[in-house]
Formats: structure tokens, C-alpha cells, sequence
């Protein structure tokens, strides 16, 4: 038997907020942080790169929470002008990657193919990929999610065993859920995750499926997170809006961890 799933709440900056306006984040945001929270939630902030190493410095692991980057390139070195490679995110203190955002697809023309080499590349280096897969809003309509993110997941875990699927984070982000204020159904999410999960569990084995975490994501806030994480399939958020703000995300953070105080978990026994 896996151990319980460790809920995730991750904070996705996109394109905001200078070194300064990261350190007055951190600041406010980690004096609102409890290690009731931080022993039962896992708690990660992925700001834009030139803010990763202030937050690193800031000592975010001595408080329990974990750095992550919104990309990275496949290859460790070479002619590549604007990228940056795993072993510069380890150097810095990187232990997330957010990979395949849809920002990323449909603003930078990510392929299917690139997002799998990039998942492989976070996976060998040590760190824990976020994987997002989510539909549009036609895609929806056309009554093709379902094979849409499914599609999207089977191309990304291409080549990968069951021990990296099983270190693999996977965030559900309906492309037309984010940044809009319009989320999805929790049921529908739940769904999705009850998907992805049978999924792993069909071309991985059940040990994989147990342990692989599913977030949800878009338009997550504090009045609505705690109908998604009533879901089983669901074991936290990537937070775009909402983690922008230290007293959201704090009460985002608070939220997860009631609900493992009330269901007796935690306290770091878990993964
Ligand atoms: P919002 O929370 O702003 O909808 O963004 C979600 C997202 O894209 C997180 O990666």
C-alpha cells in the first residue's frame, strides 16, 4: 500500500513581481506560515527565474517550503540564447519544474515531444516535474477532453518507467479555467482526476497510480479551493491569480492543511 498522498499547493507567478516584490511577498507570506501547515502540505513557489535565487537566499526550505521554475530547456548546456537547463535550476535550489503550462503551448509552440524530453529532463536531474495538461474551450465543446488530456498525458510520461511516473506531478489546468474567474465544476475535476489516475494506474500499475499526485488548476481561491480538495482524485492546486497576493495563498495553504488536521493525517509521516 502506497502512503497517503501529500497534498501540493503550488504557486505559479507567470510574469510577475520583481526581486523586491518577491522578497515583500516572502516576508509577509512566511509570517503567516505555521510548521502545522508546512508538515502537512507541500508548499512551492515558482517565481519568475531572476527572483528563484532571493527566495532560495530568503531560506524558504528552513521554513518548509520548496522553490520551483515555470520552465526549463531538455539539453544541460549549449547554444541555446534565453533558455535555462536543469543543473541551473539545482543551482539554485530548484525543486519543481512546471512543464507543458498551456501559456507555454500556445504562446511558445510547445510540442507534445518537447514537454516529454523536458518532463525526462527534470525526472534525471532530481527534481519533481509539474505536468499540466488541460483543453480549450472548442476542444470542450467538441466533447473531446477527455481524449485531449488524456492524449496529452500519454505523449508527456512517453519513456518513462513507473518510478518516474510515479515521482511525476500532474496538474489539470482547463485552459479555459485560467486566469478568467470562471472554475471548473469540482465534479469535473474530480472526474479528470479519477481519469488520469486510471490512466497511470492501466499502463503503470496501481502502485504508480496511488502515488502520482493530480492537481487541479484555474481559478483557484479561497472560496472555492475547499470543493475541489473534497475530491479524492484531487491533492491540491496551481495557483496562478490568487498566489500573487501572501494572504491568499497563505489562507490557500491554511485551508490544505485543515482539512489533513480534521482527517487525521500528517505531521510528517507522510511522502
Ligand atoms: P489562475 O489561478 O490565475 O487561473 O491561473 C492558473 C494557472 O495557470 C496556474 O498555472
Amino acid at each position: 500500500m502506497a502512503d497517503a498522498r501529500r497534498p501540493l499547493v503550488a504557486a505559479n507567478w507567470k510574469m510577475h513581481k520583481t526581486r523586491e516584490e518577491s522578497r515583500r511577498f516572502w516576508d509577509a507570506f512566511s509570517a503567516r506560515l505555521t510548521p502545522e501547515s508546512t508538515d502537512r502540505v507541500e508548499v512551492v513557489l515558482c517565481p519568475p527565474y531572476p527572483s528563484l535565487p532571493v527566495l532560495a537566499e530568503a531560506g524558504l526550505e528552513e521554513r518548509g517550503v520548496f522553490l520551483g521554475a515555470q520552465n526549463v530547456h531538455d539539453a544541460p548546456r549549449g547554444a541555446f540564447t534565453g533558455e535555462v537547463s536543469v543543473p541551473m535550476l539545482q543551482d539554485v535550489g530548484c525543486r519543481f519544474v512546471i512543464v507543458g503550462h498551456s501559456e507555454r503551448r500556445i504562446h511558445f509552440g510547445e510540442s507534445d515531444d518537447m514537454i516529454a524530453r523536458k518532463v525526462r529532463a527534470v525526472l534525471e536531474g532530481g527534481m519533481t516535474p509539474i505536468l499540466c495538461v488541460g483543453e480549450s474551450l472548442e476542444q470542450r465543446e467538441a466533447g473531446r477532453a477527455e481524449a485531449v488530456v488524456i492524449g496529452q498525458l500519454e505523449a508527456a510520461l512517453a519513456g518513462l518507467d513507473a518510478a518516474g511516473v510515479s515521482r511525476t506531478v500532474v496538474a489539470y489546468e482547463p485552459v479555459w479555467a485560467i486566469g478568467t474567474g470562471r472554475s471548473a465544476d469540482p465534479g469535473d475535476a474530480g472526474r479528470t482526476g479519477a481519469l488520469l489516475r486510471r490512466y497511470v494506474a492501466e499502463r503503470y500499475g496501481e502502485e504508480a497510480a496511488a502515488r502520482v499526485r493530480i492537481l487541479y488548476g484555474g481559478s483557484v481561491n479561497p472560496d472555492n479551493f475547499g470543493a475541489f480538495l473534497a475530491e479524492p482524485e484531487v491533492d491540491g492546486a496551481l495557483v496562478g491569480t490568487a498566489s500573487l497576493d501572501p494572504e491568499t495563498f497563505a489562507a490557500l495553504v491554511e485551508e490544505a492543511a485543515r482539512r489533513e488536521i480534521r482527517a487525521g493525517r500528517g505531521g510528517g509521516d507522510i511522502r
